[in-house]
C-alpha cells in the first residue's frame, strides 16, 4: 500500500510518501520525504506570521506535491492522510483543502492525523513486527514543542493518560521568546543551543541565574512564561554593550537551556518511576535539542536502568510529513478501513488534542 501525507500545521509545508505492508506492521519504505521551510520568511518578524504561512503553503504545496511523485517514480497512492490541527488554522486549512481534493479527484480514502500523535510515532519509522512495538509500553510520552509541552502516560499502545501539560508557553515558544529578545532570529532553539554549546562556566565573567519552574511541585504541570520573564530581567539589567557581548549571550543562553532542561529532566523522570514505564519517549521539534536529548538519557540510564528511550532522529523531530505518513499507517493498521474517512466530513480543529 502506498500512502500519501501532506502537513502544513505551522511554518514547514511537507509532503511524503511511503510503501508499506497494509496487512501487518512491517518494515516502512520511504519513498519521498520533503520539506520546505519557511524559516527564513519569518525571521523578519520574529515569528510565524499565520496569513504568510498560508501564502507560502499555498505556492509550496503543489509544487512539493510533483516533485515528491517524481521522485517516488509515481506510484500508484492507495491513501491520502493530513494533519487537521494542532495548528494554526489557516494553514492547516492549506493541507487539509489540498488533500480533499486529491481525494477527490483520486477517490481515494482520506485520514485525519493528530499533529502530537505523529510527532510520537516518528519514532516508529523502524519497527519491524507488532511485538516489538507491544514491548514498548508501559510507556511515557514526553512532548516538547513550539507549542506544546505534554507528559502522557501510555498504557498500552493508543490508551492514553494524560498527565501534564504546561500552563502557559510551551518550552519551545519560550526558547523562541529568549531567541528573539537576545537577537538570534527565529526560530530560537538551535541558536541558542549553538551559543550553549559555546559557554565555559569557569572561563565566563558572566553568571546568569534563572529560575526552574514548578519543578519541584508534584503534579506534572509546567511553566515557562516565569522563566521567559526572568531572563527579560536578566537582560534589561545589563549595560547595553554587554547584552550584545558574545560572552553574555553564551552565558544567557547555556542558562536558559539548562533550565528547561532541569524541569523536563525532573518531571519526566518523575513520571516514568511513578508509572513504571518501560519506555520514555520522546516527541516534538525541542527534542532536536542534543543537550536536553544527552540529560535525560544520562539520567535514566543512571535513575531508571531498566527502562529504556526512544528518541526519533533529529531530522524528524521538527515538523515533517514523513511522521504523518507513520502514524497514518498505524492509524490504517489498528482500526483499519473503518477509518478510512469520507473526504467530505474532514475538517480542521486547530486546538485538537491527544484523546484522554
Ligand atoms: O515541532 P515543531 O517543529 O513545531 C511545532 O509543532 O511547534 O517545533 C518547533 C519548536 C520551536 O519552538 C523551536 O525553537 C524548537 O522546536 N526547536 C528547538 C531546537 N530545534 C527546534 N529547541 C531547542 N533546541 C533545538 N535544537
Ligand atoms: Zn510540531
Amino acid at each position: 500500500m502506498i500512502i500519501l501525507a501532506i502537513e502544513t500545521s505551522c511554518d514547514d509545508t511537507g509532503i511524503a510518501i511511503i510503501k508499506v505492508n497494509e496487512k501487518k506492521l512491517s518494515k516502512i519504505k520511504v519513498l519521498s520525504n520533503l520539506i520546505s521551510s519557511q524559516v527564513k520568511i519569518h525571521q523578519k518578524y520574529g515569528g510565524v506570521y499565520p496569513s504568510l504561512a498560508k501564502r507560502e503553503h499555498q505556492k509550496n504545496l503543489p509544487i512539493l506535491f510533483e516533485k515528491s511523485k517524481k521522485e517516488a517514480k509515481d506510484p500508484k497512492i492507495d491513501l491520502i492522510a493530513v494533519t487537521v490541527g494542532p495548528g494554526l488554522d489557516p494553514c492547516l486549512w492549506v493541507g487539509v483543502n489540498f488533500a480533499k481534493d486529491l481525494a477527490k479527484n483520486l477517490g481515494l480514502p482520506l485520514l485525519s492525523i493528530n499533529h502530537i500523535k505523529a510527532h510520537i510515532y516518528a519514532n516508529f519509522l523502524d519497527f519491524k513486527s507488532e511485538k516489538q512495538l507491544k514491548d514498548i509500553f508501559p510507556a511515557i510520552y514526553l512532548i516538547v514543542s513550539g507549542g506544546h509541552t505534554q507528559l502522557i502516560f501510555v498504557k498500552d499502545f493508543g490508551h492514553y493518560k494524560f498527565l501534564g501539560e504546561t500552563r502557559d508557553d510551551a518550552a519551545g515558544e519560550c526558547f523562541d521568546k529568549i531567541g528573539r529578545m537576545l537577537g538570534l532570529g527565529y526560530p530560537g532553539g538551535p541558536p541558542i543551543e549553538r551559543e550553549a554549546a559555546k559557554f565555559k562556566a569557569k572561563d565566563s565573567k558572566f553568571k546568569v541565574n534563572l529560575p526552574r519552574p514548578m519543578m519541584h511541585q508534584k503534579n506534572y504541570d509546567f511553566s515557562f512564561s516565569g522563566l521567559k520573564t526572568a531572563a527579560l530581567y536578566d537582560y534589561k539589567e545589563r549595560k547595553p554593550e554587554i547584552r550584545k557581548s558574545k560572552e553574555y549571550i553564551r552565558a544567557i543562553s547555556a542558562e536558559t537551556q539548562q533550565a528547561i532542561i532541569d524541569v523536563l529532566v525532573k518531571k519526566t523522570i518523575k513520571a516514568a518511576k511513578e508509572y513504571k514505564a518501560k519506555t520514555v519517549i520522546l516527541g516534538g521539534g525541542v527534542i532536536a535539542n542534543r543537550e536536553l536529548r544527552k540529560q535525560l538519557k544520562a539520567k535514566i540510564k543512571k535513575d531508571l536502568p531498566n527502562t529504556e528511550y526512544l528518541s526519533p532522529d533529529i531530522k524528524l523531530s521538527t515538523d515533517n510529513a514523513l511522521m504523518i505518513a507513520i502514524t497514518a499507517y498505524y492509524q490504517w493498521l489498528t482500526e483499519g478501513s473503518a477509518l478510512s474517512d469520507d473526504w467530505k466530513k474532514v475538517s480542521v480543529n486547530a486546538n485538537l488534542r491527544i484523546e484522554k
